[in-house]
């Protein structure tokens, strides 16, 4: 499992924006989406599973985000794919507030410890 990583400061992303840490730093080889929308943040798979286009681009609304090349909705707290033309979920990871820095914890799912 790749260590955890400090990708941001808070207050660095932007509200419903997100930053993408790549593949060879996640030590996941896939690219990382980190969001931060609603005071919360998210780190999902960047890559959208219908085809090659980065979920970090799209729009962002509360818990959601819209790909911006077919407009599929992921859920940044599960990964599920919400709407057509996407059916697969997309990845998420753990992402952890240490003091004013995020942390985020590449290959632990956010739902687990
Ligand atoms: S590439 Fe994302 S919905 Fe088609």
């Amino acid at each position: 499992m790749p260590e955890p990583i400090k990708v941001a400061t808070v207050g660095e992303i932007e509200d419903e924006s997100a930053i993408v840490v790549d593949g060879t730093t996640s030590g996941t080889g896939e690219d990382i989406a980190v969001f931060f929308s609603d005071d919360t943040y998210y780190a999902i798979d960047d890559t959208c599973t219908h085809q090659d286009a980065s979920l970090a681009e799209g729009w962002v609304e509360g818990d959601e985000v819209e790909c911006p090349v077919h407009a599929a909705r992921f859920s940044l707290c599960t990964g599920a794919a919400l709407c057509l033309p996407a059916t697969v979920a997309v990845k998420t990871h753990k992402v952890e507030l240490r003091g004013d820095e995020v942390w985020l914890h590449p290959g632990v799912p956010a739902d687990k410890g």
